[in-house]
């Protein structure tokens, strides 16, 4: 049995900390941080900006990242740019060039983070759009009949490839094949899914796909957005400046004709580094047995969670992402996260950027375990121990936090 919680200095500063919030942050392991400083420290300049040595070797380790996460996916290099974060990579689809006509539609599902629906909203409301909502089931966390959401005004379908609430998984590739059949654009949101589910952007058929380092035991700042071709070619870039120009006058700018024209200003080249390392730690884990060995733990978590009949389990999926999320009519989440934390155990309560999925199913906030390489099954029962001493605090002395805060 491998112990992955070994490769992270992380856990040997905090020993004693159980951490259960990998969807939210992985930690990072140590050949993470070590690329990232053996390219600070031997490579760093400026890249796509100077012709000396230190400004060449920049330029190819961002370009060799790129090329490794590109990979990854499935992509080719020349169709995926960097962006900060998933965040940005979904904002930057808005301004995918579209004939909107008021009245046409964008699909997406009630599974939505916040950062897949309000740049859309937005858009709606801009160009007088409508935002349509592709329903879920509280007893799977499955789309219902998705296809029947994509009407002839259809034109874009933006959607999460898995839940961050629940860690369900969505059947993509036929969802994008309708789509594409029907002239819609398909965007997916892969933040939650990229560290569990394999992805070949060509097998799932899409236009666009987007995924953050920080989710993959890499670094914060930077994610990978990939773009077919005739998206990217037609679609202009959010941020403008320097770094992605031919030439300027002070009338007018000729922009690059590569994917680079999406990346303005000086690139995160230490954290693409990182990236790169992080995915080809991701994939060692994964061929050692990673993806066996968290379902295992999850199942574990959901048998014993299931014993306790003050907990609601929200649904799971055995070949989604490692989440295991539940709400309790007796305790509010935050109480039991806060009990927990006190006790080392470091879990997220609340809507988890969510906001619709849990008033689409009509429940309140939700504590969320959700599982990384760095847990180990005996820290599982050391929740699960703190867990029943939280909720045997709380009936003996009452709710810490009023029931109607979030
Ligand atoms: C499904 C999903 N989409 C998008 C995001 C946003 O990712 P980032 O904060 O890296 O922009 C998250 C983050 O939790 C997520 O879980």
């Amino acid at each position: 049995m491998h112990n992955w919680q070994a490769d992270f200095p992380f856990h040997q500063h905090h020993p004693q900390l159980v951490y259960l919030d990998s969807a939210a942050t992985c930690q990072q392991p140590q050949v993470v941080l070590d690329a990232m400083q053996d390219y600070v420290i031997h490579q760093h300049a400026n890249a796509h900006r100077g012709a000396h040595g230190r400004a060449r070797a920049a330029t190819q380790a961002y370009e060799d990242a790129r090329t490794r996460v590109a990979a990854f996916i499935g992509a080719d290099a020349s169709n995926l740019a960097f962006t900060a974060s998933t965040t940005a990579a979904l904002n930057q689809l808005t301004t995918a060039a579209i004939d909107w006509q008021a009245g046409d539609e964008i699909v997406i599902s009630a599974s939505e983070h916040h950062a897949n629906i309000l740049p859309w909203q937005r858009l709606a409301e801009r160009l007088a759009l409508t935002l349509r909502v592709i329903p879920v089931s509280s007893g799977t966390g499955q789309l219902i009949e998705p296809e029947q959401y994509l009407g002839p005004r259809t034109r874009v379908l933006a959607i999460t490839m898995a839940s961050n609430v629940t860690g369900v998984v969505n059947d993509l590739a036929s969802l994008c094949k309708a789509a594409r059949a029907k002239g819609i654009r398909t965007f997916i949101d892969a933040a939650q899914a990229a560290a569990h589910v394999p992805i070949n952007v060509a097998e799932l058929g899409c236009d666009a796909l987007a995924f953050s380092a920080h989710k993959v035991y890499g670094p914060t700042g930077i994610a990978a957005l990939y773009m077919r071709p005739e998206l990217w070619q037609t679609m202009p870039p959010q941020n403008l400046g320097g770094g992605i120009v031919e030439t300027v006058t002070f009338t007018s700018s000729e922009l690059i004709s590569s994917i680079q024209k999406f990346e303005a200003g000086t690139p995160n080249v230490s954290a693409a580094v990182g990236f790169s390392a992080a995915l080809d730690w991701l994939q060692q884990t994964q061929q050692a047995g990673a993806g066996r060995y968290l379902r295992n733990l999850q199942q574990k978590l959901i048998a014993a969670l299931q014993q306790r009949p003050q907990l609601e389990l929200l649904p799971s999926d055995p070949n989604g992402t490692p989440i295991v999320s539940f709400y309790s009519q007796a305790f509010h989440c935050h109480d039991l996260a806060l009990l927990l934390a006190e006790q080392d155990i470091a879990v997220r309560a609340g809507h988890h950027c969510a906001q619709p999925l849990l008033q689409h199913w009509q429940i309140p906030g939700v504590v969320r375990l959700s599982l990384g390489l760095t847990v180990t099954e005996q820290q599982l029962t050391q929740t699960l121990v703190a867990l029943d001493k939280a909720m045997a605090l709380l009936a003996e002395t009452g709710p810490l936090t009023e029931s109607d805060e979030a």
